[in-house]
């Protein structure tokens, strides 16, 4: 009977086939150990000199690393083995010898690495971070699910501009001339909230972005809620809550993927509401203050300023209220103060930054068309995004958590580009 490894503990003292790929092996004297990996964990198989049978043993001297492979033997606990178990083997089947693997227990370099994306996924860090990713990504359905929020998957192909002109992908479409790759899907959310109440999409988002940074991907995966009769505040509260349950959910059920990413855990315990809330003028003072940053008023943060600022928390911060002329088209006007908007950033501590970007829409339609004309965007393209504010108009607020970003922090690593299976950046369109 064929098992996989994470289930190896229901089949003790029972003779079971494993399937997989050759991790490492070592000898030593009679006794010869050979790490198997099957993608859901890893098990130790031991044969022996006198025990095991001469075809086994003779099969093991073949193999290398990433031979497929399937070993039949009685699994045991062995609490020094590495996953907990081990293995005597009484059948060894070689199903295919790999040619020398160009990943080596040796140090490469990040770019030699990248070009072998597609083994390194196979290393434990790798493969601990998608675990993560997958976790993640579970945890935050299921808080909408549970919330009764409606999925509503929004458009990749896009005729008008969701964020900003600058860093569009364009193709041309037919004769329909051209189309974007969706920046957002926000403001097709805006018209699920009206049709739905609660709503949120998530899928990938594309930018054009000429940032070769540790926070900047060109292809990332937004999940945006989006929900009617909800203001600024009401949108902060949903941030924070939804934050807390996907860290909770993490740290429940990824804990050996957080040890093997050697994650600072008591970090993670410390994200418990409330987060604290600082006005974008609070944060430029604070700034300004500490001296680090060169930071001037109506300037929006760059991503040293977000890690200087996060680095004062112990916890995510949630800023709110920035300067309009560096927010999109459709963020609502202060009601008190017309130089800034009702929107907040999220950002993540230990140095992190910005994981979520938010905002209340303004809900007035002559503001909003001034708003796409400051920005000259084409108003004919936005003519259904002007009904939504025609019938049956009302306040409305929504956010876009990045996915990568988010699996960056949680994790624990440097760099965006391992948070995603494929990354995609200014340099990379391969693997
Ligand atoms: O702040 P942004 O640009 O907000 C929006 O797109 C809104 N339309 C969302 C909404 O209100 N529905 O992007 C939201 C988040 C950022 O906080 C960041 O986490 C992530 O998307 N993000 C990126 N992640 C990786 N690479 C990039 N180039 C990113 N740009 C934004
Ligand atoms: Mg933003």
């Amino acid at each position: 009977m064929s098992c996989y490894i994470e289930n190896l503990g229901d089949h003790t003292d029972q003779e079971v086939t494993i399937r997989g790929w050759v991790y490492n092996k070592r000898s030593s004297g009679k006794i010869k150990f050979l790490l198997l990996r099957d993608g859901t964990g890893l098990v130790q198989c031991v044969l022996v000199k006198g025990e095991t049978p001469d075809e086994v043993l003779e099969a093991f001297g073949n193999l290398t690393q990433e031979s497929s492979l399937k070993v039949t033997g009685v699994p045991r606990v062995e609490k020094r083995a590495p996953g907990g178990y081990e293995m005597s083997v009484s059948k060894l089947e070689i199903v295919q010898i790999a040619e020398e693997y160009p990943i080596t227990p040796k140090e490469h370099g990040v770019d030699f690495l990248m070009n072998h994306r597609h083994l390194w996924l196979r290393s434990s860090q790798q493969h601990a971070i998608m675990r993560v990713r997958n976790e993640i990504v579970m945890a935050i359905r299921q808080y909408f699910y549970e919330n009764g929020f409606v999925l509503v998957d929004t458009p990749i192909l896009t005729g008008s501009v969701g964020e900003s002109g600058q860093t569009l992908f364009a193709t041309k479409y037919f004769d329909l001339g051209q189309a974007y790759l969706a920046q957002t899907g926000q403001l097709y959310a805006e018209a699920g909230a009206m049709a739905f109440g609660k709503v949120y999409c998530f899928g990938p988002t594309f930018r054009a972005e000429k940032s070769k940074t540790r926070r900047h991907l060109t292809e990332f995966w937004m999940m945006e809620p989006e929900v009617a009769f909800n203001d600024s505040d009401d949108n902060m509260d949903l941030q924070e809550d939804l934050i807390c349950y996907v860290v909770r959910w993490v740290l429940e059920k990824s804990r050996p993927d957080l040890e093997t990413l050697e994650r600072d855990i008591s970090k993670l315990e410390q994200v418990v509401k409330p987060f604290p809330r600082v006005s974008y003028d609070e944060a430029v003072k604070k700034l300004q203050e500490v001296g680090e940053s060169d930071i001037q008023y109506g300037a929006d943060f760059g991503g040293d300023d977000e890690t200087i600022l996060t680095k004062m928390y112990d916890r995510p911060i949630m800023v709110y209220d920035y300067p309009r002329a560096v927010k999109a088209f459709y963020m609502k006007q202060h009601p008190e103060r017309d130089d800034l908007v009702r929107c907040n950033d999220m950002l993540a501590p230990e140095g992190y930054g910005e994981i979520i970007g938010g905002s209340q829409r303004e809900e007035d339609p002559e503001k909003l068309i001034q708003r796409i004309k400051e920005e000259k965007l084409p108003l004919e393209a936005y003519g259904w995004y002007l009904d939504l504010r025609k019938f049956g108009s009302v306040p409305h607020a929504g956010f876009g958590l990045g996915l990568e970003r988010t699996v960056a922090w949680i994790c624990g690593i440097h760099h965006i580009r391992e948070a995603v299976p494929f990354a995609r950046t200014m340099g990379r369109l391969n693997p």
